[in-house]
């Protein structure tokens, strides 16, 4: 168990994912990655992406979605207060899901651990897109933490 990787949109899911990771950690010596992913414009919907006109504006709106994502990284990461474990943070532009995979590659991750449900409003049956994606293609294994679940 010794990389670690948390996928954080900043939800109190994946707080508490985080909070969990953070045991883990302290429990095996592990370091943890909390990463994030910043949703291109084109994935989010017409929303955003029906007013842009031309690659100019896109590369500006992604620049200000990266700079918010990442201080809300920041945030959350400090929330935590970790400093007995050895964290990283990164942040990565694409689909979330297929990000998660790639990067929990990279890292050679030995677990995901990361949030039952997300910010979406959309209520899927048991599990969040994304997480129910993480959950069949990861090349490790995956802990999905529900947000109602207590802590000691
Ligand atoms: N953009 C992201 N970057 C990093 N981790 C993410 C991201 N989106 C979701 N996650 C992780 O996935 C967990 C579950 O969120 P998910 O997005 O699957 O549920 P949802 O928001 O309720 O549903 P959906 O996004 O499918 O509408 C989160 O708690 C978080 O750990
Ligand atoms: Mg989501």
């Amino acid at each position: 168990m010794k990389r670690i990787l948390v996928p954080v949109d900043g939800s109190p899911a994946s707080m508490k994912a985080a909070l969990m990771a953070i045991d883990i950690a302290k429990t095996y010596g592990s370091k943890i990655t909390f990463f994030s992913v910043v949703r291109r414009p084109e994935l989010i919907g017409t929303a955003i992406s029906g007013g842009i006109g031309y690659a100019g504006d896109l590369r500006k709106v992604v620049e200000g979605l990266t700079d918010r994502q990442r201080k809300m990284l920041d945030e959350f990461v400090e929330g935590l207060n970790c400093t007995d474990v050895n964290c990283t943070k990164d942040i990565l532009v694409g689909e979330p899901y297929e990000e998660i995979i790639s990067h929990a590659k990279y890292i050679e991750a030995d677990l995901i651990v990361m949030g039952r449900r997300g910010y979406s409003k959309v209520q899927r049956f048991f599990l969040g897109s994304v997480s129910q994606r993480v959950v069949s293609d990861a090349p490790c294994p995956v802990l999905v933490v529900n947000e109602d679940i207590q802590s000691e």
